[in-house]
């Protein structure tokens, strides 16, 4: 079971944007049975594929506090071949819940070892730094870091590399890589290349060869609680996701 991670702690990097769009692709067209695990309180992911998650009786608050297995709090989406394990606002207790375990780092990994049939698993990660998102590095095998492209983005990155290294080291975990970075909501300007190049310099192996520009339609889709699959799929926007999935399917193989 390969268990991606889409994070990056910088706000409106494009991780839910990507998470969704990749994880229902693969379920499209790979054949591949795919579960999102949202760990946002937001609900993005949720709210993204057409869920009131504001209503749903579970959640993963429930799973990582040890109520529900995982498989009691998984939702089918319309799309055939992708669940959902979705989030809600509950969620932000879960540090103040757990603060005095000395598991609270690697909840949702445990967790995810009960759950069995899926080939992939996209997890979606808060815009902040903490156990939220610590069990997200945890639970997942193979990094994807979203970059926005602003001067900091090299900066973010790095940061997130060392703390992920750091909860290695204190986990005793061997299993987790960084994949791939990608660069988001990209515009052709000086500073975006520059940018582009710094990252190619760092991180050459992890750099994606496509990018993903500004498309109106990955925002309207989203706010429609669709997939750009479904709300337009032959759109420049489409396009851009369906390279991205590629090299990443790519990569794997
Ligand atoms: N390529 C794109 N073109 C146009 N709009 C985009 C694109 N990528 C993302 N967006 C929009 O930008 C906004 C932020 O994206 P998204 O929610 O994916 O970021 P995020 O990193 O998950 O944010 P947060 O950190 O708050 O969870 C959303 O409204 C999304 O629809
Ligand atoms: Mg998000």
């Amino acid at each position: 079971m390969i268990r991606f991670a889409l994070i990056n702690e910088k706000g409106g990097s494009g991780k839910t944007t990507l998470n969704v769009n990749l994880a229902s692709y693969f379920a499209l067209y790979k054949n591949s049975k795919v579960l999102i695990i949202d760990m946002d309180p937001q609900g993005q992911s949720g709210k993204s594929l057409g869920f009131n998650v504001r209503e749903l009786e579970h959640t993963i608050y429930d799973v990582l506090t040890w109520e529900i297995s995982p498989s009691q709090a998984i939702y089918k989406t319309r799309i055939e071949n992708l669940d959902l394990l979705p989030s809600n606002k509950r969620l932000v207790n879960f540090p103040y819940d757990v603060k005095d375990e000395s598991d609270r780092d690697i909840r949702l990994r445990k967790a995810l070892k009960k759950l069995k049939g899926y080939d992939f698993v996209f997890i979606d990660s808060p815009p902040s730094l903490g156990v939220i998102s610590f069990n997200v590095m945890t639970a997942s095998n193979k990094i994807i870091i979203p970059v926005s492209l602003n001067y900091l983005a090299l900066d973010g990155t790095a940061e997130i590399m060392d703390t992920v290294e750091q909860l290695k080291k204190t986990n005793h975990l061997r299993d987790i890589s960084f994949f791939m970075i990608v660069p988001m909501l990209y515009r052709r300007t000086r500073l975006a290349n520059e940018i582009i190049n710094t990252l190619e310099k760092h991180f050459p192996r992890l750099l994606s060869r496509n990018k993903i520009s500004m498309d109106v339609k990955i925002d309207e889709a989203q706010s429609h609680g669709l997939t750009i699959w479904e709300y337009a799929p032959r759109s420049r926007g489409a396009n851009m996701m369906k390279e991205i999935a590629e090299e990443i399917w790519e990569r794997l193989s």
